[in-house]
């Protein structure tokens, strides 16, 4: 449940660091390059003009190479360092240049971070970091263990809230820094490569995980990883990164369907674009004929004029209801045959919008175009067979 009301606007932020970031910023605006900056005062550009806006319950994904300004992006929403210049809004109060008073109010009330480290106490037992956010927000010790437990649950680690982290996997070390943040309640999750020192097994099960908690809490999480395919997986948007720049935002069917440039075609490469592509996305408007809407030969002459061997017919509310193949309409009316429902075939393949190819691969088997409907079942298109290897192969 992602709203389109805005939980976090970032504008025109900057990082820099040095000794001298003002000096560095005027000759960056003044036209200096990242690595002039670098070589003449030795400052480090690290967030170039960034704005973005992430939305109240979206797993929002920050993507980049290495130094490419991710880390620096999310430790400036919680001002785990300060910026430049620019606005960080959350709830509409711009925090930049908060006072660290507020600013310590806000990071209690709202804001959790998840770390990839997992940066658990190993002198404390696993319910004792998980109650440790709640500690320093001042709940007492009964509240914060009952809700500490209930969190331990959440995460499938209840048996192991007496242990200390070190009899934990790394796996389930990083479910206990999760629970750490959930137990908070704040409504904003920071998480910088949190599963990445995870072997890939136990990271994809950490991914299904979130995925589901997020289903029931719908936080708003910004989440960093330099993984297209974990991005591509958990991101409702996914923002790329490179050299301190925002070089595309957009969901992650955009990023491999619609990529702005070789930067990001490169992250997409080796995805399987089945996987993400969105039945959707690739159906094309085409011509169909309304059901009692045209006569047997008027729906004819419509397939010879736009060269179709097969048309779809619509009722009423826009909703496919057969399909009419040209060889079997020109037999009807040889026929003497009127209507064209006495015609049409019934039984044909559709896919609803958000389905991906990969899901519908079956569909196109008898090799008619296969019909896209919406939810509500209303036509949005069809696909033919080579519109769906154009897609596939990256042509389209
Ligand atoms: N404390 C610091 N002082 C100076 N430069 C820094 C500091 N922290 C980060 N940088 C520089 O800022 C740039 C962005 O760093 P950042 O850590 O945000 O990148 P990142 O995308 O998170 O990289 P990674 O994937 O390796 O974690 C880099 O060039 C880095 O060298
Ligand atoms: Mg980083």
């Amino acid at each position: 449940m992602i709203e389109s009301e805005p939980k976090i606007i970032i504008e025109n932020l900057i990082k820099i660091y040095g000794d001298n970031p003002r000096r560095a910023l005027k000759i960056w605006r003044d036209g200096g390059t990242r690595d002039s900056l670098l070589q003449t005062t030795g400052n480090v550009l690290g967030i170039a003009d960034v704005s973005l806006t992430v939305n109240r319950g979206e797993l929002f994904v920050v993507m980049g190479l290495s130094g490419s300004g991710k880390s620096t992006l999310v430790r400036c929403i919680n001002r785990l360092i300060d910026p430049t210049s620019g606005h960080i809004y959350i709830d509409n109060e711009d925090i930049a240049h908060l006072d660290e008073k507020r600013m310590r109010e806000i990071r209690l009330s709202k804001i959790s971070m998840v770390f990839q480290g997992f940066g658990l106490f190993p002198h404390k037992t696993v319910v004792e970091n998980v109650e440790y956010g709640l500690k320093i927000r001042g709940i007492d010790k009964v509240k914060r263990r009952e809700k500490a437990m209930l969190t331990l649950e959440t995460v499938g680690l209840l048996k192991w809230a007496d242990y200390f982290p070190a009899a934990l996997s790394g796996g389930m070390q990083q479910r206990v820094g999760l629970a750490r943040a959930l137990a908070t309640d704040g409504e904003i999750l920071l998480m910088d490569e949190p599963f990445s020192a995870l072997d890939p097994l136990i990271r994809r099960e950490m991914q299904e995980e979130l995925l589901a908690l997020q289903a029931e809490f719908h936080k708003t999480i910004i989440f960093i990883s330099h993984d297209i395919q974990e991005a591509l997986k958990i991101g409702n948007r996914i923002a790329v990164m490179k050299d301190g720049y925002i070089v595309q935002v957009g969901t992650p069917e955009d990023i491999i369907v619609q990529p702005v440039n070789d930067y990001i075609r490169a992250f997409s490469r080796d995805v399987n674009r089945a996987q993400v592509i969105k039945t959707g996305s690739i159906a094309r408007p085409t011509i169909t004929s309304i059901i009692g809407g045209d006569s047997l030969e008027g729906a004819l002459a419509k397939m010879v004029d736009y060269n179709l061997e097969a048309m779809y017919i619509l009722d009423g509310d826009g909703k496919p209801v057969g399909i009419l193949k040209r060889r079997l309409l020109e037999g009807g009316i040889e026929q003497g045959k009127v209507e064209i429902n006495k015609v049409m075939e019934t039984n044909f393949p559709v896919a609803i919008d958000s389905s991906t190819i990969e899901n519908t691969l079956h569909l196109w088997q008898g090799g008619i175009p296969v019909a896209v409907v919406d939810e509500k079942g209303k036509f949005q298109g069809a696909i033919a067979i080579s519109a769906l290897l154009a897609s596939l192969k990256g042509s389209l």
